[in-house]
């Protein structure tokens, strides 16, 4: 029975000393470094592994996500007795919760309009509000939404969610399901996606959801690429409906050369950094699943892989 690691070569040599310790019962392999038969890989950790993952590992039963997300994995070729585990660790947690403060402050204080004042040599006022005149709409309330909120309550913002099932969250107002997502547009000024992405929410972010939000909206996208429709986001920009959007992931990543987003005036980019796997905390979240595993108990972060996330 083996364990094979799949990705950057850094992390993967600071996962063999954490495994080695923690976990010493479990050979622990670097895929394309360490000799393995594949007949005895039962686990595999990775951020993507290609399609014919099953048939180069006949005998896999888990497969763990490197990152919180599971959609970049080849799911519709994993027969579904196999399991598929996210990565639940407080690096990623954080790393989100300040990118969506960081973003939220930056839109609310209008700083995509200084900048491109400052860059045309304009000393232009506009006036600023305070942070309790704005709302901030969470879409997707798990591990990284309620982190974000929570990072967001003491800057004194007015906080909404929106998930697929109902949540009661302190100082935020909760809405859930297709019956409550007009309403929760409706309500805020400020709005971040962080779905996963599944069947369901693939383009969430199109026209009709745009022009549910109120006039003069803003959107940060740190979800998924395949959430957005790219035109539909430029045309609700260019109509000043929406006032800007700030993107951290795109569909493909990288954006091709000489793609619109890079120089709209409205849209700023960051490339896939919002929230990284950090190497030392996910080794421990990951060993401490699998000694969970090997002990028969539940896992951190199993997905319901009918559900798709
Ligand atoms: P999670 O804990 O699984 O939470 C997902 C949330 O989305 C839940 O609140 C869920 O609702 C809600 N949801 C799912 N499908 C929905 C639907 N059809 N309608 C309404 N709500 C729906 O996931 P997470 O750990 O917070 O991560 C979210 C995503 O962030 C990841 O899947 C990944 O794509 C992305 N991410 C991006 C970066 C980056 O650097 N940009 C880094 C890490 C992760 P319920 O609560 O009702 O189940
Ligand atoms: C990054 O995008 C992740 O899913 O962890």
């Amino acid at each position: 029975m083996t364990f094979l690691y799949h990705g950057m070569e850094a992390r993967g040599a600071v996962w063999a000393e954490i495994f080695a310790t923690r976990v010493p019962q479990l050979p622990f392999r670097r895929w394309g470094i360490d000799a393995v038969d594949p007949a005895t890989v039962k686990y595999l950790a990775a951020w993507n592994a290609p399609a014919d993952v099953i048939a180069q590992f006949p005998n896999l039963e888990v497969l763990f996500s490197v990152g919180a997300g599971i959609d970049q994995l080849p799911l519709a070729a994993l027969p579904p007795q196999v399991r598929v585990v996210r990565m639940v660790e407080q690096g990623i947690i954080t790393g989100m919760a300040e990118y969506v403060a960081m973003a939220c402050l930056a839109l609310h204080r209008d700083l995509p309009f200084f900048i491109t004042e400052q860059r045309a040599g304009r000393w232009s006022y506009r006036h600023t509000r305070l942070a309790a005149e704005t709302r901030i709409g969470i879409m997707g309330l798990g591990e990284l939404g309620k982190a974000a909120l929570e990072m967001l309550k003491p800057l004194g913002f007015a906080l909404s969610g929106w998930s697929r099932s109902a949540h009661e969250i302190p100082g935020v107002e909760c809405f859930a399901g297709a019956a409550g997502f007009d309403a929760f547009l409706a309500q805020a000024n400020i709005f971040v996606c962080l779905l996963p992405l599944t069947e369901q929410t693939r383009g969430i972010l199109c026209r009709d959801t745009f022009a549910k939000m109120p006039s003069g909206s803003a959107v940060i996208n740190a979800g998924r690429g395949g959430h957005l429709v790219a035109d539909d986001l430029i045309a609700m920009l260019d109509s000043g409906h929406l006032r800007a959007a700030m993107l951290d992931v795109t569909e493909p990543e990288p954006l091709p050369d000489g793609h619109p987003f890079y120089c709209h005036p409205a849209i700023f980019l960051t490339p896939h950094v919002a929230a990284e796997t950090r190497h030392t905390t996910a080794g421990g979240v990951l060993a401490d699943n699998v000694l969970r595993l090997l002990a028969g108990d539940p896992l951190l972060g199993e997905v319901d892989r009918t559900r798709g996330y």
